[in-house]
C-alpha cells in the first residue's frame, strides 16, 4: 500500500475550525472580489451524491437525501446511543474485514476471502473445507478459531475540545503534541474505568488531519466459531481471473458464530460459552435488487486519500504505480508460467499469488481511472484557485501553504520511491525475505520459533520461480534506481564479490550479471535448502546466528534493510511529519474556500456509512454493464479445464434441473449486483442495506475502472460489488443443505 503521506499522528489544529462554518471575514470579502469561484468549483470537485463515506454519529444531516433515494428510517435507526440499532449489528471482522449478525443467536456473515485464512487452518487432506466446503450440523461442530476476535462499536463521541485542552496558539507543535498524546491517555483511562480492559477497548482518532478528533468505545469478543462456508470454487469463483471485476459471479460468504459467557459478555473461549445475544441483529430481504434501487453500506473502509494534492495523485498514477506493476508484472509472469506446469507448484504458489496480483490489478484500474477523469488536471486547476484565492485573502500561512507542501513532495518523492522499490524488488525476493526474518526471529524468539518460521517458508517455496524472480528484479531495480545512487547502500552486493566474478560496477545494466549473481547465490545460500536450513537451526542459537549471518542471502540483503532502516524511511516519517501539519491547515482553507462543498473525513478503519443506487456503467465506448448477474453466467463461464471457473458437479446438476427452489426469481438466480456505494479496502463482508435496513447481500469488491475512488470517486465508473443474499441462501440451501441454518434467520419474502 502506497503510503505517500499522511499517517496522521494525533497532529490537529491551531485555529480549529468545524467543518460547517459561519462566514469568515476573509471569505465574505473574497467571495465579492472573485464571484465566480465557487460557481467554478462546483464543476471541479463538486461533493457528488453518491460519494462519501460519512460519520454514523454524524449520519442526521445525509438522510433528507438518503430518504429522496429510497431510505425509509431515522438516523437513529442507523445509530444510536439510546436504542438498538444497526450499528449493533455490525462488526469489525478480524482487523481487516467488516461482518455482520443475522440472528438472534449470534450468527455472523462475511465474505468468503475473510473467512479464508480461518477455512484453511481447519483444513487437513482428509477433510479439505476450502476444496469441499463445511458445513457445521450442530452447535458442537461449530470450529473455535484460534486469535479471532469480532468487535462492536459500542459508541462514539466527538472529544475535540477535550482532546486540545490546554493547547494554545503559541506552543510548538512538539508541546503540542505532548499535550494532545496526554489528554487522549486520560479521556481513554477516564472512559475505560471499571470495564475489563480483555474485552472493551478506547480508540481516539483524528478527522481532517487533526482538525477534530472521535473516541470509539469497543467491544472485542474473542471466541468465534466457523460455521459454514462453501466450496472455493463457489465461494472464491472467478479467481484471480475475475478479481476486481465484473461480470462478476462470485459467492463470496462464509458464517461464523459469536459465542459469550453465560452473562452474554465477552469471554476467551470456553465449552460452557453459549451463542451471544446481539442487540439488534439484521432481518434479511429476499426481495431482491433492480436499477435505480437505494443500498446503503454500513462496514469499516481502511484508508482513502481524497484530499490531497495533485503532486501526490500524480507521484501515485504515473510514478510509483506503473513501476510497481511493472515489477509485480515480472513476477506474475514466472509464477503463471511455473504453476501452469505442475500442480502441487499451482498450490504452493496460489495464496502468494492472490497476494501479488490483487494490487497489481487495483493499481492498474486506479491509474488508468486517475487518468480517464483528469483528476491531476482537476486537481491542479483547484489549486490554482485556491492560491489566488489565498492571496487576496492575505493570509499568510494560506499563501505559502501549497508551495510548501509541493517542495516537501519533491524532497520526499525519491525517498518513498526508494522504500517502494525496496519493498516491491529487494524484499519480494523469497530468499532474501526469509534470510532477514529468520535473523531476527533468531535474536528475538530463539530456535524454536525460528524451526516454525522455517518450516512454514519451505512448505510453499519453489527455488526455481524465486531465483528466476530475482534476476529479473535485481535487474530491473538497479536500473530505475540508477539516478538515485545515494539511496542504494554503498556496499551492496559488494561482500559477494571478491568470491564471485561479480567486480565492477553495482550498477551495470548487464543482465548478465545478475544471472551470474542469481547462480551463485542460489548454489551456496545454505538458507535456500530446506535440510541445510534445519541442520544449521539444529545448532545452538549462537552458531546458528553466526552462520546465517555469514550466508550469502543475508550478506546480501542485510545492507538493504540497513540503508532502509537508517537512511529511508527516518527521512520519510520527518517529512510526513511536516506536510501533516500543512494538510491541517490547508483542511481547514478548502473548508473555507471551497464551502459549497460537503466534506467527509477520509477512511482510517472507523464505522462509515455509504449509499448510492444500483446502477451499470459503460466501461468503454459503445459497451454498457447491467447492474445484475445470474446463474447463468456461472454457466457460461463454467469449465473443468479451468480452475477459476470449475465448478462443483453438484451445482452443474441443480442446474440442468433447475431446481432453484424459493431463491429463484424471474426463471434464473441472481448473484451479484454493483451499485454506487463508495467503498474502499474492509468494506469486505460489509452488509449491503435496502430503505428498511434489511440486508440485500455483501460487499466483496470494486469494479476496476473505479479503483480510483480512494482517491477521487468518479460517479460514471466507481461501483462496489456485492453477492446477492438469495445466491448466499440458495448455496446454503441447495449446496449446504443448511436448512436449519436457514430456519434462524429473518427473511422477508
Ligand atoms: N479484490 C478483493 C479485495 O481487495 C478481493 C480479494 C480476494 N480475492 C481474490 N481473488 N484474490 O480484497
Ligand atoms: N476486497 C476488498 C476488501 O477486502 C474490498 C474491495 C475494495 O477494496 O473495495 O476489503
Amino acid at each position: 500500500m502506497l503510503q505517500i503521506q499522511l499517517k496522521v499522528r494525533g497532529a490537529e489544529s491551531r485555529r480549529f475550525l468545524p467543518p460547517i462554518h459561519t462566514k469568515a471575514s476573509t471569505r465574505t470579502s473574497s467571495s465579492r472580489t472573485f464571484p465566480t469561484f465557487f460557481l467554478l468549483l462546483l464543476f471541479l470537485l463538486p461533493a457528488r451524491a453518491d460519494e462519501g463515506m460519512w460519520l454514523p454519529m454524524l449520519i442526521r444531516q445525509k438522510i433528507p437525501q438518503m430518504q429522496e433515494l429510497g431510505f425509509r428510517l431515522t438516523a437513529e435507526d442507523i445509530y444510536s446511543v439510546n436504542q438498538a440499532c444497526l450499528k449493533d449489528a455490525i462488526v469489525h471482522f478480524g482487523g481487516g474485514c467488516t461482518g455482520e449478525v443475522i440472528s438472534a443467536e449470534g450468527l455472523l456473515i462475511t465474505n468468503h476471502h475473510c473467512g479464508y485464512g480461518q477455512i484453511q487452518a481447519h483444513s487437513t487432506v482428509e477433510h479439505d473445507y476450502l476444496k469441499d466446503g463445511f458445513w457445521a450440523r450442530t452447535r458442537k461442530e461449530e470450529l473455535p478459531n484460534k486469535g479471532l476476535s469480532v468487535t462492536f462499536l459500542r459508541r462514539m463521541e466527538d472529544v475535540t475540545q477535550q482532546v486540545l485542552e490546554g493547547v494554545t496558539d503559541q506552543m510548538s507543535e512538539v508541546e503540542r503534541q505532548g499535550i494532545i498524546e496526554a489528554n487522549i491517555k486520560k479521556i481513554g483511562e477516564e472512559t475505560l474505568r471499571g470495564m475489563d480492559p480483555g474485552f472493551y477497548s478506547v480508540r481516539i482518532t483524528p478527522a481532517y488531519y487533526g482538525n477534530q478528533y472521535f473516541l470509539y468505545l469497543n467491544q472485542t469478543f474473542r471466541d468465534i466459531r466457523l460455521v459454514g462456508a462453501p466450496p472455493s470454487s463457489i465461494g472464491k469463483f472467478g479467481g484471480d481471473t475475475d478479481n476486481w471485476m465484473w461480470p462478476r459471479h462470485t459467492g463470496d460468504f462464509s458464517l461464523f458464530r459469536i459465542y459469550a459467557n453465560t452473562d452474554n459478555e465477552p469471554a476467551e473461549y470456553s465449552q460452557d460459552n453459549v451463542p451471544y445475544r446481539p442487540l439488534h441483529h439484521l432481518s434479511i430481504s429476499a426481495k431482491g435488487v433492480k436499477p435505480g434501487d437505494f443500498t446503503m453500506v454500513y462496514g469499516y473502509p481502511g484508508r482513502t486519500q481524497q484530499y490531497v494534492l495533485s503532486s501526490a495523485v500524480d507521484y501515485i498514477a504515473n510514478h510509483s504505480n506503473p513501476q510497481k506493476i511493472h515489477l509485480r508484472t515480472l513476477r506474475l509472469e514466472v509464477m503463471n508460467r511455473e504453476q501452469a506446469k505442475d500442480q502441487a507448484v499451482r498450490i504452493q504458489y496460489s495464496n502468494k499469488n492472490a497476494g501479488v496480483s490483487n494490487s497489481w490489478k487495483k493499481w492498474q484500474g486506479e491509474s488508468r481511472g486517475i487518468l480517464n477523469a483528469n483528476t491531476i488536471g482537476k486537481k491542479q486547476e483547484f489549486e490554482r484557485l485556491f492560491q489566488v484565492w489565498a492571496e487576496a485573502s492575505g493570509r499568510q500561512e494560506y499563501i505559502t501553504l501549497i508551495p510548501r507542501m509541493k517542495e516537501l513532495y519533491k524532497e520526499l518523492e525519491p525517498y518513498m520511491f526508494a522504500s517502494e522499490m525496496y519493498a516491491e524488488a529487494v524484499m519480494a525476493v523469497e530468499l532474501l525475505r526469509f534470510a532477514n526474518t529468520l535473523e531476527s526471529t533468531l535474536v528475538r524468539s530463539g530456535t524454536a520459533r525460528a524451526v516454525e518460521v522455517a518450516e512454514d517458508f519451505f512448505k510453499d517455496y519453489y527455488l526455481p520461480i524465486d531465483k528466476e524472480i530475482f534476476e529479473l528484479l535485481f535487474a530491473e531495480f538497479y536500473r530505475v534506481m540508477e539516478p538515485l545512487g545515494h539511496l542504494l547502500p554503498a556496499d551492496a552486493i559488494h561482500p559477494l564479490s571478491s568470491d564471485t566474478p561479480l567486480g565492477g560496477n553495482p550498477l551495470s545494466r548487464d543482465g548478465l550479471r545478475f544471472s551470474r549473481l542469481a547462480a551463485y547465490l542460489y548454489g551456496t545460500s545454505a538458507l535456500a535448502d530446506r535440510q541445510k536450513t534445519m541442520d544449521l537451526l539444529a545448532k545452538d542459537s549462537a552458531s546458528a546466528l553466526d552462520h546465517i549471518r555469514q550466508d550469502p542471502a543475508f550478506l546480501l540483503v542485510s545492507p538493504f534493510v540497513e540503508k532502509n532502516h537508517t537512511g529511508i524511511q527516518p527521512r520519510i516519517a520527518e517529512i510526513n511529519r511536516e506536510l501533516n501539519l500543512l494538510y491541517r491547515t490547508w483542511m481547514q482553507a478548502i473548508m473555507e474556500f471551497d464551502n459549497n462543498r460537503i466534506f467527509y473525513p477520509d477512511a482510517n478503519s472507523t464505522l462509515r456509512v455509504t449509499y448510492g443506487t444500483v446502477q451499470g456503467y459503460s466501461p468503454a465506448d459503445a459497451v454498457m454493464y447491467l447492474p445484475v448477474s445470474t446463474i447463468e453466467g456461472i454457466m457460461q463461464k463454467d469449465n473443468p479445464e479451468i480452475f477459476d471457473y470449475n465448478i462443483p458437479q453438484s451445482l452443474r446438476d441443480i442446474y440442468a434441473a433447475r431446481e432453484f427452489g424459493r431463491w429463484e426469481t424471474d426463471g434464473t438466480v441472481p448473484v451479484c449486483f454493483i451499485a454506487t456505494n463508495h467503498t474502499s479496502g474492509g468494506n469486505s463482508g460489509s452488509p449491503v442495506l435496502n430503505g428498511d435496513g434489511h440486508l440485500l447481500g455483501l460487499n466483496f469488491d470494486r469494479v476496476w475502472e473505479g479503483t480510483m475512488s480512494d482517491i477521487e470517486f468518479n460517479l460514471s465508473v466507481c461501483r462496489n460489488i456485492s453477492v446477492d443474499i438469495r445466491y448466499v441462501l440458495f448455496i446454503m440451501d441447495k449446496i449446504g443443505n443448511a436448512k436449519y441454518l436457514i430456519d434462524e434467520l429473518d427473511i422477508i419474502e
